[in-house]
């Protein structure tokens, strides 16, 4: 099972800490007060691990069994790389050997047997990269992207579950049979075109809360589990890669009515 959170300061700092009012904004301070006295953060510390994002990933696999015998995987939306830093483990990866390949547009530091691309998933030459770096087809793709926020929660909540869908169709087109998908989603966010032709591809297909993804978060993980295997023909329909991504209604906004002027 995975361990439960620490609940007191084996890392040196205590729970429960409050951050002194001074010229930070109330949100601010909220935001810094939650994250040092999150537990998971201060485990992920403890445990060399670069982001509590771990456990989310730990926790799934512990009940799903995703990642045992894994011998490649892709993650999308790697930075700052605990997930990476998982799947180099279980592949046994190494620089000579590297059976990881990760993703992100934002810069990562390096990280023994993973093959690091600084790209935004969504131009087309990042699926063919990503697979070159690891010389076959990955028995799990992990997709943890987010889009960044605009503060427009639709548009950002729409993005999200564009990446999902992306990531969802690579997967279908470059894993190995039997191989699993595992991707953020959000809370009544996944589209019913994709839950059906993940339902096509895989033996199994379920959504996924782990009591690490904050509970005030609408954060969802979809599992697709057991992949059937391409078949001729089979994403012959729409590929969302080839669509925009959803654009952010503010920027169509006209504000007063140029007829008045
Ligand atoms: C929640 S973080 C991932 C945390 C990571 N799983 C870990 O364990 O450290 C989401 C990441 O998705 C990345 N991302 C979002 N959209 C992306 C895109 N189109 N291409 C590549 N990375 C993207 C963001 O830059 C961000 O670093």
């Amino acid at each position: 099972m995975t361990k439960p959170p620490i609940a007191g300061n084996r890392t040196g700092r205590k729970l429960g800490q409050k951050v002194k009012k001074g010229k930070l904004k109330a949100s601010s301070r909220r935001w810094i007060e939650r994250h040092i006295n999150d537990p998971y953060v201060q485990r992920a510390k403890l445990e060399g691990y670069r982001a509590r994002a771990a456990f989310k990933l730990l926790e799934i696999d512990e009940k799903h069994q995703i990642l045992k015998g894994a011998r490649r995987i892709i993650d999308l939306g790697a930075a700052p790389g605990s997930w990476s830093q998982i799947a180099a483990k279980v592949t046994d990866s190494t620089d000579t050997d590297v059976r990881v390949a990760a993703i992100d547009f934002l810069e990562m530091v390096q990280l023994p047997g993973v093959h690091i691309l600084q790209l935004d998933f969504l131009e087309d030459e990042a699926p063919q990269r990503l697979l070159d770096a690891i010389g076959g087809a990955p028995d799990v793709v992990l997709s943890d992207m987010a889009a960044p926020t605009t503060g427009h929660q639709k548009t950002d909540h729409l993005r999200t579950m564009h990446l999902c869908e992306v990531a969802a169709y690579f997967a279908v087109e470059v894993l190995a049979e039997g191989g699993h998908f595992l991707a953020k989603t959000f809370q009544g966010g996944t589209e019913r075109d994709l839950l059906n032709m993940l339902k096509r591809n895989f033996q199994q297909v379920l959504h996924i809360k782990p009591a690490s993804s904050r509970q005030e978060s609408v954060e969802m993980f979809l599992l697709a589990k057991g992949f059937k295997g391409r078949r001729e023909g089979d994403l012959a329909e729409e590929n969302p890669r080839d669509q925009v991504q959803p654009e952010d209604p503010r920027e169509h906004e006209t504000y007063g009515n140029e007829d008045d002027e």
